[in-house]
């Protein structure tokens, strides 16, 4: 089954498959051809070029793209959207003072979804979820990841985690599943803490290992939450099963979580809205990707990561929604990307190469998505008609995307 996409305004991101992440001055640079065509076959990407010197093809459909950009289907590598119900009552509780904090010691925040999960079926949690995923498709999303966290017993972790297993069976776009267990101390371990990481440790990360349930493992590394002493024990117990770091750091605090995550090799550290010198050192010292969530300071009203700090200390940065009922109720990348511009200062095509190619690499899956290779899967946005690609984030509240195709079919 071959398509053929011609008459492309501008095809966008296009990568030899060598390049697996971009970093400082390369994310200034954005690799696209004017005019070009595109030609998939059988769920993948076989060839594209200028319209001047394509080839004469024989496709089963041709679609004609004039006025129209392509580009990749952006990779989001940090989200929560397992979760059961809404906080709508915190947003409105913090619009009239409470802070986030408050809420949180009140026994909302977090501790607040998981009473609501663990109340949830494993059905009914499946079609909230599936529900959002589909949402956030739609939205131009076309490789996700995916944590628990919101369980916080063994049974309703796994609970999450077998969505999650499900989410994977039924979709055709890469999902990883992350296990973080360490996002909050449950209300039954509120003096004993030591007891939760324990159960963590000796009674979760073996079930789920042996269900083969998780690719990664979080901790919320915070003050109130997981000490850098405990998210060693728990990156360290997860390491026996191959459970890779992506570690929630510096949304509140710089504790030293990027000194233990990069020490344990983390694919990512994720939020960064505080970052000290120091913290860059370390970055700078590693593999690991930064990845900034620019909606969750939007709706919070904290401070959005200092992504002109990473940039000009030559890391690369990834960006993501952190779609979670709590601190971002929305799994809208291109919000995302314009976000990342306005707010943080990000030029169009730094923010375009953080939520496609670096974005895959956040989550370990750049061999399949996030740029226009070829024999990468053919998941891409067509956008509408527009003038160049920096409208997408400048027309912030508006649906630029005509068709999304999931490995070569319309979505
Ligand atoms: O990434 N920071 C920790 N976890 C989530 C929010 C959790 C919640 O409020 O439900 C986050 O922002
Ligand atoms: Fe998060």
């Amino acid at each position: 089954m071959t398509k053929l996409f011609t008459n492309i305004k501008e095809l966008i991101q296009i990568r030899d498959a060598s390049i697996q992440k971009v970093s400082g001055k390369e994310m200034g640079v954005l690799p696209t051809l004017k005019n070009a065509f595109l030609l998939i076959e059988n769920g993948l990407i076989k060839d594209f070029g200028l319209m001047q010197k394509m080839p004469t093809f024989t496709s089963d459909e041709t679609i004609d793209c004039a006025g129209k950009m392509i580009l990749p289907t952006w990779c989001d590598s940090h989200t929560h959207i397992v979760f059961a119900g809404n906080r709508e009552q915190e947003f409105v509780d913090r619009i009239n003072g409470l802070s986030y904090e408050e809420i949180a010691n009140n026994g909302g925040g977090i501790l607040n979804s998981a009473k609501k999960l663990q109340a949830t079926s494993e059905a009914d949690l499946y079609t909230q979820s599936a529900k959002r995923l589909e949402e956030v498709i739609a939205l131009g999303t076309g490789a996700i990841e995916i944590k628990s966290g919101y369980g916080l017993t063994l049974d309703a972790e796994l609970k999450m985690l077998r969505v999650i297993k499900k989410l994977k069976e039924n979709y055709n776009i890469p999902i990883k599943a992350t296990f973080l267990g360490a996002h909050a101390i449950p209300s039954e371990f509120k003096n004993n803490k030591e007891g939760y990481i324990n159960l963590i440790i000796d009674e979760m990360l073996p079930k789920i290992a042996a269900e083969n349930l998780a690719d990664f493992v979080d901790a919320f590394c915070e003050v109130g939450y997981f000490s850098v002493d405990d998210t060693d024990r728990i990156l360290t117990a997860a390491k026996k099963y191959h459970l890779i770091p992506k570690v929630h750091v510096n949304q509140f605090n710089s504790i030293g979580g990027i000194a233990i995550s990069t020490k344990h090799k983390a694919l990512s550290v994720d939020h960064l809205e505080v970052l000290t010198d120091e913290d860059l050192t370390d970055l700078k010292a590693s593999e690991t990707m930064p990845v900034a969530l620019p909606s969750c300071s939007f709706f919070l009203g904290i401070p959005y990561t200092s992504v002109r700090k990473i940039i000009a200390a030559n890391l690369p940065l990834a960006l993501a929604t952190d779609y979670n009922p709590g601190s971002t109720p929305s799994g809208n990348m291109n919000f995302v990307v314009a976000t990342a511009c306005i707010k943080m200062k990000m030029t169009p095509e730094e923010a375009i190469n953080a939520a496609t190619i670096n974005g895959a690499f956040a989550m370990n899956v750049s061999n399949e998505v996030g740029s226009i290779t070829k024999g990468k899967l053919a998941n891409f946005i067509i956008t509408k008609e527009i003038p160049s690609y920096g409208f997408i984030p400048y027309s912030f509240g508006s649906n630029l995307i005509d068709e999304i195709y999931i490995n070569g079919n319309k979505f």
